[in-house]
């Protein structure tokens, strides 16, 4: 169904809010955000829980408080906001929503950088903000909760027009959450960050929810060998489903002799790390082949530091390419085509679904590294 015929929209909403990080997540009814110019107003289908939430949650990463996280959403839009007009955007159709949501205005949006944005950064980011410098959240009482991307651990979620990609009846709503950051930012990492060559070979560091699409995607970009390490034999055993040539657990074995046996005692050309510690550092860059890229995408939990040999780096003229997100507004698309043509596996990546009260528990569980691939909240349940 797609039409512009008004919604009924309810004049408050749950929402899994986080006012102290001792309290953690905690659901609330709260006042149905409405959009602004250039946004629509998206019912929540789904919401994926992504480890840079729990950056967050546990304190690490600082952020304005009260506030809604989520930021890897698919839902319907009910509204738009004026200035929809050539967006193509209308009432009635599903979306996914990108985390890394774009100004459309700054120097770095108009040269198609969005991972570059600079109002994404400084008003979101950092102050929980959307781009007109106020929130769309507030509490019954009027007091503003701040918003961690659209804040998509909620009924409605308001969302920059730019940041949302249409998708087909074809896409089961649910799992395609993972669409909006697991997936995007493992395509940014391919595309964007190490801009992978067909044929070459490829390690990925970390096989968790955003580790698993970097998998999935380099294996679609034709790397002749995609080498998953990780800590965790049951993380590890499904890589081989989503195009793994060999997998390492760099807990038992050495990562570094085995990647050289297996690449003719050369490395790999790209190394992918999507954790964020100094060890996966230290994994991603030991399996590095001469001339090769390390693209680390793994958050650190605030300001960390990762231990990296000047002279290897110099003589054998390696790369570091950090990799954030991707450039949303020509990748998202990109991400959602491969979704539905099957080339990016989104339904088996979601091992876990959780109704909005129990997001605590998801992440819960995701710290304790428990969940495969990608939980997400089913707002259905
Ligand atoms: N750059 C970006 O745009 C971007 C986007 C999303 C997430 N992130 C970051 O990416 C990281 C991963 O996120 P996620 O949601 O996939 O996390 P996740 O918790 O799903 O996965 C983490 C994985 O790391 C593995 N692991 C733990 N210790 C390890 C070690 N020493 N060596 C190898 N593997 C180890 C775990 O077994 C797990 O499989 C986080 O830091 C997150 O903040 C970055
Ligand atoms: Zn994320
Ligand atoms: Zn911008």
């Amino acid at each position: 169904m797609t039409s512009n015929e008004a919604v009924q929209i309810p004049e408050t909403m749950r929402a899994a809010v986080l006012r102290d990080t001792e309290k953690g997540l905690q659901v609330e009814t709260i006042r149905t955000p409405r959009p602004k110019a250039g946004e629509v107003l998206i019912k929540v289908a789904a919401c994926g829980l992504c480890h840079s939430d729990l950056h967050v949650i546990g304190g690490a990463i600082a952020f304005p408080k009260p506030a809604v996280l989520g930021h890897e959403v698919t839902g319907t839009i009910v509204e738009l906001g004026p200035g929809n007009e050539h967006t193509g955007l209308a009432v009635g159709q599903n979306v996914a929503g990108g985390f890394l949501m774009p100004c459309g205005q700054c120097d770095a949006c108009a040269s198609g950088h969005d991972e570059l944005c600079g109002p994404f950064f400084d008003l979101n980011r950092l102050k929980g903000l959307l781009y007109d410098g106020t929130t769309r959240l507030a509490t019954l009482e009027g007091d503003p909760i701040y918003m961690y991307s659209m804040g998509g651990l909620a009924e409605y979620a308001v969302v920059p027009s730019a940041a949302v990609a249409p998708v087909d009846d074809s896409i089961d709503l649910v799992p395609a959450a993972i669409l909006g950051c697991a997936a995007m930012t493992g395509y940014g990492a391919v595309r964007r960050g190490a801009d992978l060559r067909f044929g070459e070979t490829v390690a990925v560091v970390a096989t968790g929810g955003v580790g698993t699409n970097i998998v999935q995607i380099a294996s679609a970009f034709g790397a002749s060998q995609v080498i998953a390490i990780d800590v965790s034999d049951e993380k590890l055993a499904p890589m081989f489903d989503y195009g793994a040539t060999a997998v390492i657990n760099s807990v038992t074995q050495n990562a570094r002799e085995e990647v050289l046996k297996l690449t003719k005692g050369k490395g790999v050309d790209v190394a992918f790390e999507a954790l964020g510690i100094p060890a996966t550092w230290k994994t991603a860059l030991d399996v590095l082949a001469d001339g090769g890229r390390m693209v680390p995408i793994g958050l650190g939990a605030g300001v960390q530091t990762a231990e990296v040999e000047i002279n290897r780096t110099v003589r054998r003229s390696q790369s570091i390419l950090g990799s954030y997100g991707a450039r949303t507004r020509q990748d998202l698309p990109a991400v959602v085509d491969l979704a539905a043509r099957g080339v990016i596996n989104y339904t088996d990546v979601v091992s876990r679904r959780f109704p909005l009260e129990e997001a605590g528990v998801g992440y819960e569980m995701l710290r304790n590294r428990q969940i495969q691939g990608r939980a997400v909240v089913d707002m259905s349940l």
